[in-house]
């Protein structure tokens, strides 16, 4: 099909949209959505009306992709959305859709794409109505019970391996790890590093154990807990985080986001600030000599993070832009000799079991 799009990102790569500004493949137009206004369905399935278009049984995928896109007219690019919905209904990838538009789709995949049309159509990520989110390399489980990956989140995997570049046996710790995005991208991308991925909400932490599972990454341990408690004793070369940070009633935040995604991850205290004051401050207790903090925040939480890790002790304290030109994240490093947690809790990397991980 000529006019196919190129396949690109479910998640709105590279828009810079973080949680605290509107999401950019979650926003609606402005205008009244007309999403599956007066559809009518028949019982047998045999013919469909659908905001006054008829679909029948025997229609093609190429018909059901017009219905779709005319249904998702009101999202910013309904094409795209129809093709994602389209292509997980049929079970094949969206970049090779196109061979598959001849094709009629029984009625099981009618009902489906019919369901999850409506779903998108009422505000739901698209990541959590596929079941399925993009990040870095990965292809992770997303559904309701953590936040959806952001691909400016990619901004901590790409700086934290920069910071791991050259060690040998790095312990890491992705505070709040929620799908274990950041976690299994380190894990993956540093096979020699031991990684522990912290949440305390039990739901999120049963999705991360299914990625976990998904990719099989031996090196990745996780954890329920309250940030760096957690950690206990241990020492980290590198702690990552993506806490919750918005301040509740903030304007910027998308409606379908407050919505649809689980406000643990969302919200932090009257300024937004206190998950990354919590972690700062006790950062420097769980970090490895020269080991490496980095926050991701909201753009104009930047100049305060900074000030909380410098009051916190860490030196080399830099905020780098995400790919849309946003102050997105801030790091700092530890002191290069320091007491820390004992030599044997080190070398066998205990400390971080507490048999209430899943
Ligand atoms: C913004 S989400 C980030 C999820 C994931 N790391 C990502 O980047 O997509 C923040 C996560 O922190 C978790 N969280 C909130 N408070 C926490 C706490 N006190 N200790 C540990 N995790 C917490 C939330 O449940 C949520 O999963």
């Amino acid at each position: 099909m000529a006019e196919m799009e190129p396949e690109r990102s479910r998640n709105g790569r590279a828009m810079g949209g973080g949680i605290g500004e509107t999401y950019p493949l979650q926003r609606l137009r402005r205008r009244r959505p007309r999403l599956l206004r007066g559809s009518q369905w028949t019982s047998n399935g045999t013919k469909a009306v659908c905001a006054g278009r008829a679909v029948n049984r025997a229609n093609s995928a190429a018909a059901l992709l017009r219905w779709a896109c005319a249904e998702l007219a009101a999202l910013d690019d309904p094409r795209a959305e129809a093709e994602w919905l389209l292509a997980a209904t049929l079970g094949c990838r969206r970049a090779t859709l196109h061979a598959r538009l001849q094709e009629c789709p029984d009625e099981t995949a009618l009902q489906r794409l019919r369901e999850r049309v409506e779903r998108r159509g009422r505000g739901e990520p698209l990541a959590y109505v596929l079941g399925s989110a993009e990040f870095w390399n990965l292809d992770l489980a997303c559904d309701a019970r953590a936040l959806v990956p952001r691909p400016e989140t990619e901004l901590l995997v790409e700086w934290g391996l920069e910071c791991l570049r050259g060690r040998t046996a790095p312990r890491v710790a992705d505070l709040g790890t929620g799908s274990g995005a950041i976690a299994l991208a380190l894990a993956r991308d540093c096979p020699q590093a031991f990684v522990l991925g912290v949440e305390r909400d039990a739901a999120a932490l049963q999705l991360a154990a299914e990625n976990r599972r998904r990719y099989r990454a031996t090196n990745l341990t996780l954890s329920r807990g309250d940030w760096l408690d957690a950690l206990r004793a241990s020492s980290f070369e590198l702690i990552v985080a993506n806490p919750p940070y918005v301040a509740p009633g903030d304007p910027r935040l998308a409606p379908e986001v407050a919505r649809f995604e689980p406000h643990a991850a969302l919200f932090a205290g009257a300024d937004g600030l206190a998950a990354l004051r919590a972690i700062v401050v006790a950062a420097p207790h769980g970090l490895a000599p020269a080991g490496w903090l980095l926050c991701e925040h909201a753009p104009d939480q930047a100049s305060a993070v900074r000030g909380l890790m410098i009051e916190a002790g860490l030196s080399e304290v830099s905020t780098r832009p995400d790919l849309a030109g946003h102050p997105r994240a801030t790091g700092g490093r530890s002191a290069l000799l320091r007491e820390h947690a004992s030599p044997a809790r080190r070398a066998t990397g205990r400390g971080w079991h507490h048999g209430n991980g899943p």
